[in-house]
């Protein structure tokens, strides 16, 4: 798949940028702060409607104006589309879809395929579990667009049995216990779904992680595990005949088992929300043991082996890295040119044009103090 065209109109520090791709590789070369990250940015929130930077929309927004609009046409084999997304910090975003408005935002989700790969994906490995779960998410949620709206749902029950958990201060009355049970149903069926296709992406992950890993880096056992949060749901989800039965029944145990700690704390103590990817290189943890730049291999093997499970899925996602070539020595930018150069687009930026490897000589753009030009 690849972008053909992408317009920003009050996208960070564009008032107005207009680009024309091809397919195969393009790079973004300019001074640092000159405005190439807010380019690709645009292009992976059409894909996941996040950004790889900031948590919150406000930021994407032109300073001074109150909303962003981005524009794109996207191509797979012979089809294109046209999608137009406008991001509204204080309300709904609006999506288009060949001109006509998408009920929801989420809608979008699924048009565009991107896997981003830059300097904050350290916090992949080295970052809080929370990190990891976002990973997994934005995963879930490109290979299975229905996710978000189970992930939505999930969000939102959960929001409000902490609420309730909150209000308690500690006691639990009858018709406390009964309100709380009442959102149960809910988070173990939406948790169920969450967990089970976390585990199937973590499955159908680890063997590319494996080899992008030895690929880019060395020989090594890499270890990539999905980690719910109790016992039982980890035997129920390593079990040889594992079932979505067998998920929400350890989940439906475990909401009933923890009722009276979560009365205690407050706060809900079972679900997807707990659970944790656990990554080993040659049987230590990853993080706190790995060096920089064995991290740093780890997070690109991460980027690079989820790039091989949504091509193993029939999709050839776009590539975007975004300054990633200054921090890698010269094999390592070989070997990472390598293992990219045969999807349909790559889209790189970096400061000094130097740094790009040869093999990835493509389409040239300059930035210069948010001047986008075709060199
Ligand atoms: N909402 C916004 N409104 C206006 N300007 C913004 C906004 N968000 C970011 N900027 C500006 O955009 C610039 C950063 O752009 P960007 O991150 O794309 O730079 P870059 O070319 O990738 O730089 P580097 O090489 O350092 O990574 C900064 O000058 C920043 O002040
Ligand atoms: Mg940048």
């Amino acid at each position: 798949m690849w972008v053909q065209a992408l317009s920003l109109t009050d996208f960070r520090s564009y008032e107005q940028a207009d680009m024309q791709f091809e397919p195969g590789v393009s790079s973004i070369v300019g001074m640092n702060g000159q405005g190439k990250t807010n380019i690709v940015e645009a292009i992976a929130y059409l894909a996941t409607l996040t950004s790889h930077r900031v948590a919150q929309d406000a930021p994407l927004v032109r300073a001074g104006t109150e909303q962003a609009v981005v524009r794109a046409r996207v191509c797979e084999d012979d089809r294109s589309v046209n999608v137009d997304l406008q991001i509204n910090p204080g309300g709904a975003n609006k999506v288009r879809i060949n001109r006509a408005a998408a009920t929801r935002a989420r809608d979008i989700l699924g048009i565009v395929r991107a896997i981003v790969f830059a300097p904050e994906d350290l916090s992949l490995v080295r970052g809080d579990p929370g990190d990891r779960r976002r990973f997994l998410d934005e995963m879930t949620i490109q290979r299975h667009p229905r996710i978000a709206g189970v992930r939505a749902d999930y969000d939102k029950v959960l929001r409000q049995r902490n609420a309730l958990l909150k209000s308690a201060a500690g006691r639990s009355s009858v018709s406390m216990r009964e309100t709380l049970s009442a959102w149960d149903e809910q988070l173990i069926e939406y948790g169920t779904d969450i967990i089970c296709n976390r585990q199937q992406f973590i499955d159908d992950l680890a063997p590319f992680v494996q080899k992008a890993y030895e690929h880019i880096a060395e020989t090594a056992q890499v270890e990539v595990r999905y980690k719910a949060s109790s016992p039982e749901l980890r035997e129920a989800l390593a079990a040889r005949n594992s079932t979505q039965d067998s998920v929400r029944a350890a989940l439906t145990n475990d909401v009933h088992a923890r009722m009276d700690d979560e009365f205690r704390r407050g706060v809900t103590l079972v679900g997807p929300h707990r659970d944790e990817v656990e990554l080993q290189l040659d049987e230590f943890p990853v993080k706190g043991y790995a060096s920089h730049g064995e991290s740093w291999s780890m997070a690109l093997a991460l980027r690079l082996g989820a790039a091989d499970v949504l091509r193993a899925d029939g999709v050839d996602p776009i590539i975007i890295l975004d300054d990633v070539f200054a921090e890698l020595d010269t094999t390592r930018r070989r070997h990472l040119a390598d293992m990219v150069h045969s999807s349909t687009q790559v889209i790189i930026t970096a400061a000094v044009e130097h740094d790009v490897p040869e093999e990835l000589s493509g389409a040239r753009f300059t930035v210069v103090k948010g001047q986008v030009s075709a060199a």
